[in-house]
């Protein structure tokens, strides 16, 4: 199948690269000629595992190629998929003059009969929205249909998400149209599920909310276990051995970050509100993860005291392992607001520095390797679970610190490790070990 993907990000791209895997002729676009020129050179614009492989030889084998040309790529194919931001706006709705650009773009260049898909995340109405743009900017007449195929992929594991995922939603006018899509999906063999336009855009949103609020239920769950005494690692595994709960998204920590989840979160509160319901748990969702951040920074203030002139070396930086991705990532706001209040930094992170560089404050030190920004710390910040701070060694890294203390907002070490090597240990929802001299 001829394939267009308009929108070269973390979606767009592994999108298009999955796709011309599977043996489709895909086109990528998007309007940063210079994503564009580094693309055609092999350099991907972003850290995915896996991906620069994929592409590096479906562009050799000629079945992807990128461009900025939008009329190239719109004419060429049969199928158009929008994979373009949808940032939030001021008042927690989604901005989207993204997809309108585009949309109007595409409809001066359609030359004939095309399916338009919506893979960016977008609130219910927007395929309608989609349909009025293209009809009213086309000029002349000419058939498409729009469909709302919404993507779940993860951060870290897109190539894998997108080769097995638990379901392909296709939300499109009737089966006819729907199937097209299928056909492109088949080869995949994962469970497709055919839905009108709105409900497909709703699982969108309604699947993001619920996980995020998976995640601030065991946050709040974290909280009373610091209260009470109780390991919220041994509580979440036993509330998620139970099917009905599951294993997944109970990790207790700063809170989530990163594209997705927070915007998400909002728009489906302002969406709701728009109809004239008030999604009262979400609001609750969101509360609780806005305070993640300000209760760990109380508690590294609570157990050093004054903060000024202190040195941290931090670990971790992105907002989740395995991407470069510093969007909404709580390192940020941990930092910032130690900073403010006279504190010092040595950072590690093995692949977001450059991202994160434009977001800290100046006067932070980036180290080569993980150990080293413990060198004379008077406490590590652990803000990120990459795999790779497993295996530190904690001996030589305690020898190195001021003192042996550790503030962990991923739980990434158990107790007993901690407390067998003498360190000063607070982490989520379990007992803080500290000494008492
Ligand atoms: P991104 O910001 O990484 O990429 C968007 C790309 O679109 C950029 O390269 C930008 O240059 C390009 N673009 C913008 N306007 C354009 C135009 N007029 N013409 C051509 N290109 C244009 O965004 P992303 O993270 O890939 O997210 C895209 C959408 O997918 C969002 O709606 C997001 O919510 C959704 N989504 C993201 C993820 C994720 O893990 N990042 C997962 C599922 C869904
Ligand atoms: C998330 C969803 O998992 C994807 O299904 C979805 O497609 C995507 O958003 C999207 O719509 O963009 P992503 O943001 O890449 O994917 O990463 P997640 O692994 O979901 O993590 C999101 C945030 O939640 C991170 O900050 C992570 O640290 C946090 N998290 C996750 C927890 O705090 N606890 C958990 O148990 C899981």
């Amino acid at each position: 199948m001829k394939v267009c993907v308009i929108g070269t990000g973390y979606v767009g791209l592994v999108t298009g690269a999955v796709f011309a895997d599977l043996g489709n002729d895909v086109i990528c676009v998007d309007n940063n000629k210079g994503k564009v020129e580094k693309l055609k050179k092999g350099v991907m614009p972003i850290y995915e595992p896996g991906l620069e492989e994929m592409v590096r030889r479906n562009y050799e084998d000629k079945r992807i190629d990128f461009t900025s040309d939008l009329a190239a790529g719109v004419a060429k194919s049969d199928v158009v998929f929008i994979a373009v931001g949808t940032p939030p706006a001021a008042d927690g709705s989604t901005d989207l003059s993204y997809v309108e650009a585009v949309a109007k773009e595409i409809a001066i260049h359609m030359n004939k009969y095309k399916i338009i898909v919506n893979k960016s995340t977008v609130p219910p109405g927007t395929g309608e929205f989609v349909r009025n743009t293209i009809e009213k900017n086309q000029p002349k007449k000419i058939d498409f249909d729009v469909v709302s195929n919404p993507e779940f992929l993860k951060e870290g594991t897109a190539i894998r998400d997108s080769y097995n995922p638990d379901r392909v939603v296709i939300g499109a006018p009737s089966q006819n149209i729907a199937m097209a899509l299928v056909e492109l999906y088949a080869p995949l063999e994962a469970p497709m599920l055919i839905t009108d336009v709105a409900s497909a855009e709703m699982i969108k949103y309604a699947s993001n909310a619920f996980l995020a609020t998976k995640i601030s239920f065991i946050n709040a769950v974290a909280n009373v276990c610091e209260r009470i005494g109780a390991d919220v690692g041994l509580v979440a595994k036993g509330m998620g051995s139970d099917k009905r709960i599951g294993k997944e998204f109970l990790m207790a920590g700063l809170g989530y970050g990163g594209s997705c989840f927070p915007k998400d979160t909002l728009s489906l509160i302002h969406t709701s509100k728009k109809f004239g319901e008030d999604f009262h748990i979400l609001h609750s969702v969101v509360q609780t993860n806005d305070e993640r951040t300000p209760r760990f920074i109380s508690r590294i203030k609570e157990t050093m005291g004054s903060v000024k002139g202190k040195k941290f070396g931090v670990l971790g930086l992105a907002f989740k392992p395995d991407t470069d991705d510093m969007r909404d990532a709580k390192s940020v706001e941990v930092i910032n607001a130690l900073h403010a209040e006279g504190a010092k930094f040595a950072a590690y992170d093995p692949i977001s520095v450059e991202n994160a560089k434009p977001m800290l404050p100046k006067d932070v030190e980036y180290a080569e390797y993980a150990a080293e920004v413990a060198k004379d710390a008077d406490a590590l910040i652990i803000m990120t679970e990459w795999k790779e701070f497993q295996g530190l060694n904690l001996e030589e890294i305690k020898a190195s610190m001021k003192q042996p203390l550790i503030f962990d907002g991923r739980n990434i070490y158990t107790l007993d490790r901690m407390e067998r090597l003498g360190f000063d240990y607070v982490s989520i929802g379990r007992r803080p070990l500290i000494s008492k001299s």
